[in-house]
């Protein structure tokens, strides 16, 4: 079968381990749709602009719709000699309409087609991952109601740093699943412009009008520069990028809940339909799912790394290389597609252990730094009540107590005019009752911002706060 890009300038056949090498169409079939899609607007820019008639354009479209739904269906049969789908599309039209068929691709290339259905593709997998992004943010915003009143220890280093809600724990994932979002809109709009009519690189000399195609696809813009935009990726590095933080937020939201369902911690039950067992350890309930979600990380950073090694040093405009771009990108979707479409069910269906947690939340000095800030507060240099509450801590580690289990002797020994109110921000719940700062743990402070997600989330508006409206 010969190769509608083979034209009469070769003498011989292309070999066949050429054809095994160079081939495509076994990764970027998945550009099907957006084939079609793009072909369709094409025919009829150039309809419009009269250099296809209407019935030559309408029996392309409905030409090309019979082999959507048979590549669909799955009995469209797929060839290597065929190099890419886009060939494999361009040639059975051939084959069913002939010299119209042949028309098609009048004033476009394969470089600005593979670009135009491939930004297609992204901006759909993007608007797919924003959608996922959204119902994992509910899922934690759910989380709040649920645990209201539980408190956390927070860490640093991994060692117990000051007591926080519950709910600023799940926020703080909202948040940062937030700038996930605000990533993915931005990538879009670089994402949602239209190449097309850029041709192979230099534009054509005949009539078209890219605007008609752009305005037919749903792009913003129409790229300026036929020469830059045929072969920009940068659309396509980036989206490997937002991804690739995508990943990284649930790669600390794994490592953490792994953490945190060991007997060790012992402060939350997984769902048992999300875990898996060991084949010969009869009591192990295994967060597999969470250590894939760490572990898949590394392929997503991994499609990164290959995406900008790809591009390095690629001279202007169009080269082949550009092909290798489909499988690092497809495979970061798939990856960060399914790691979101697991997180969800996993955050609405744990468990915080709260007897557990609570049964511990008194060792680790969590109060510590509240009572040097009361200290601070009467009148003490911040070094002088940090270095006096080392010292407490110290006495009463010694001696297995808690600061609030010192007699007021101990702490007038650091200020004799202390009295009784010094007890007023000791222990977990009146050291969280004693933040007041904007953004911290002070449970009216969380409850604010339980109302205000819940609103974002209810009318999609995000909300930021200028430092004029917090003073
Ligand atoms: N299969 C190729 C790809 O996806 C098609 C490129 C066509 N352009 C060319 N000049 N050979 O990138």
């Amino acid at each position: 079968m010969a190769s509608p890009s083979r034209s009469g300038a070769f003498q011989e056949a292309v070999d066949r381990r050429v054809e095994r090498f160079t081939e495509s169409v076994s990764f970027d079939q998945r550009l099907f749709r957006q084939d079609v899609a793009g072909s369709i607007a094409h025919a009829r820019m150039l309809q419009a602009q009269g250099i296809l008639t209407e019935s030559e354009a309408s029996s392309i479209e409905k030409t090309l719709r019979e082999i959507e739904s048979e590549i669909e269906a799955g009995s469209f049969p797929l060839r290597i000699e065929l190099e890419d789908i886009h060939m494999h599309i361009e040639h059975a039209l051939i084959e069913r309409l002939g010299d119209v068929g042949r028309k098609l691709h009048t004033g476009r290339s394969r470089n600005d087609q593979v670009s135009t259905d491939f930004r297609l593709w992204v901006r759909e997998a993007l608007d797919r991952v924003d959608e996922r992004l959204l119902a994992l943010q509910r899922a934690f915003v759910a989380r709040c109601a649920l645990d209201e009143q539980v408190i956390l220890p927070a860490y640093t280093h991994l060692q117990r740093a000051q007591p926080v809600m519950a709910a600023h724990y799940w926020l703080a994932y909202c948040e940062k699943l937030e700038r996930d979002r605000e990533r993915v809109a931005d990538c879009r709009r670089r994402v949602n412009r239209s190449s097309l009519g850029a041709a192979a690189v230099a534009g054509t000399s005949l009539n078209i009008d890219r605007g008609h195609t752009a305005e037919a696809l749903g792009f913003e813009h129409v790229s300026a520069n036929s020469l830059d935009i045929s072969s920009d990726r940068d659309f396509a590095v980036e989206s490997v990028f937002v991804l690739s933080v995508i990943a990284l937020h649930l790669s600390t939201w794994a490592e953490e809940w792994i953490l945190w369902s060991t007997v060790e911690y012992d402060f939350i039950q997984l769902p048992h339909a999300f875990c898996t067992g060991s084949s010969i350890m009869p009591q192990k309930v295994n967060p597999d799912v969470l250590e894939l979600t760490r572990g898949k990380t590394a392929r997503v950073i991994g499609d990164l790394q290959t995406m900008l090694v790809l591009l390095k040093a690629l001279p202007l405009a169009y080269n082949r290389d550009l092909q290798e771009d489909k499988p690092a990108v497809f495979d970061a979707f798939d990856t960060v597609e399914a790691m979101l479409e697991l997180a969800e069910p996993i955050v609405a269906g744990s468990r915080l252990k709260v007897e557990s947690i609570n049964a511990r939340l008194d060792r680790g000095f969590l109060d510590a730094t509240t009572l040097m800030e009361f200290l601070i507060k009467r009148g003490m240099p911040q070094r002088s009540a940090h270095h006096a509450v080392g010292a407490l801590v110290k006495a009463a580690m010694t001696n297995g107590k808690r600061l609030q289990d010192l007699p007021l002797s101990q702490f007038q020994e650091l200020d004799p005019s202390l009295g009784d109110e010094v007890y007023e921000v000791l222990g977990v719940t009146k050291a969280v009752e004693a933040f007041v700062s904007y953004g911290s743990t002070a449970p009216t402070q969380v409850a604010n911002q339980v109302r205000s997600w819940n609103d974002r989330l209810a009318n999609g508006a995000t909300e930021r706060r200028t430092p004029a409206e917090i003073s």
